[in-house]
């Protein structure tokens, strides 16, 4: 039922996903290379797109790498600071290496092909996210490698018709872990049988007033319109704008 409390059952993996929030800050433990594999070991169990696998991991740990990532990343110093940074890629080349073999390419693919390739990634994704924070390992996942996608795949020399989705800094959290951010309320987001158009609007006024709280709780700077106000800094101005050209020129048509 889409209500927020009385969740009657639960389980491990149920608890992992409910305690589960972004850190941003490591401990000195290491997170070792046997971390790594379990971790994407499990993550490429992922269900995958008519089994393409359109996708690759670039797990990186050399720090002038992990700099440059950051500032291309607008320094976001967690880049820096994780002591494993995951780039979860795109990547259509072994689609096209397969189609080749048959006289075919991947010239003028389309949109299906950029869309099926980045959920592939965003589930890989996810699924070494969960499978680090069973190990207790966290992290936060940055979008920001789309800020340029092709100076970010030129510094990890991917090929032709991949781009960066998203990275991921993980590494055990330094013991401060910080409070959990509210989520807009289950019944304007979960919906029975068809779509509640009420209750996903009436939900943004309840989640405005949590979110703030959230913020004030935490001493961040906010207003009355918390969320609704962030959303429009954020997007209203278009950001990343020359995206769709980028990834073209890295040889993945979303037009
Ligand atoms: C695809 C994706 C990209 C994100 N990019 C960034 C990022 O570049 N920098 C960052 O600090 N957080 C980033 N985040 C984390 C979100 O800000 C965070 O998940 C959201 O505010 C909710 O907070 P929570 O994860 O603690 O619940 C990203 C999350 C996702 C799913």
């Amino acid at each position: 039922m889409p209500k927020d409390e009385n969740i009657e059952i639960t389980s491990e993996t149920i608890d992992v996903l409910n305690n589960r929030r972004s850190i941003r800050a490591f401990s000195d433990t290491a997170v070792t290379d046997a971390h790594i594999d379990a971790i994407l070991g499990a993550a490429v169990r992922a269900p995958t797109s008519s089994n393409l696998q359109a996708y690759s991991v670039v797990v990186v740990r050399d720090a002038a790498r992990k700099a440059r990532l950051a500032e291309l990343a607008g320094n976001q110093k967690h880049v820096i600071t994780c002591p494993v940074f995951v780039a979860f890629c795109a990547d259509l080349s072994r689609i096209e290496v397969a189609l080749q073999r048959y006289g075919h390419d991947l010239e003028d693919n389309n949109l299906e092909m950029g869309l099926v390739s980045s959920i592939d990634a965003a589930l890989v994704g996810m699924s070494a996210y969960v499978a680090a924070d069973s190990l207790g390992i966290q992290g936060v996942m940055i979008g920001a490698m789309r800020n340029d996608p092709e100076a970010v795949a030129e510094l990890l020399d991917l090929p032709p018709r991949a781009y960066v989705v998203f990275g991921m800094c993980l590494g055990f959290p330094d013991g401060n872990a910080p409070k959990q951010k509210p989520r807009m309320p289950r019944p304007g987001i979960v919906h029975l049988e068809t779509y509640d158009h009420t209750a996903s609007k009436a939900g943004i006024d309840v989640y405005n007033d949590q979110l703030r709280a959230h913020y004030e709780t935490i001493g961040k700077e906010t207003n009355t319109d918390s969320w609704t106000y962030e959303v429009d800094s954020k997007f209203a101005a278009r950001p990343r704008n020359t995206l769709r050209a980028a990834l073209k020129r890295l040889g993945l048509d979303f037009s």
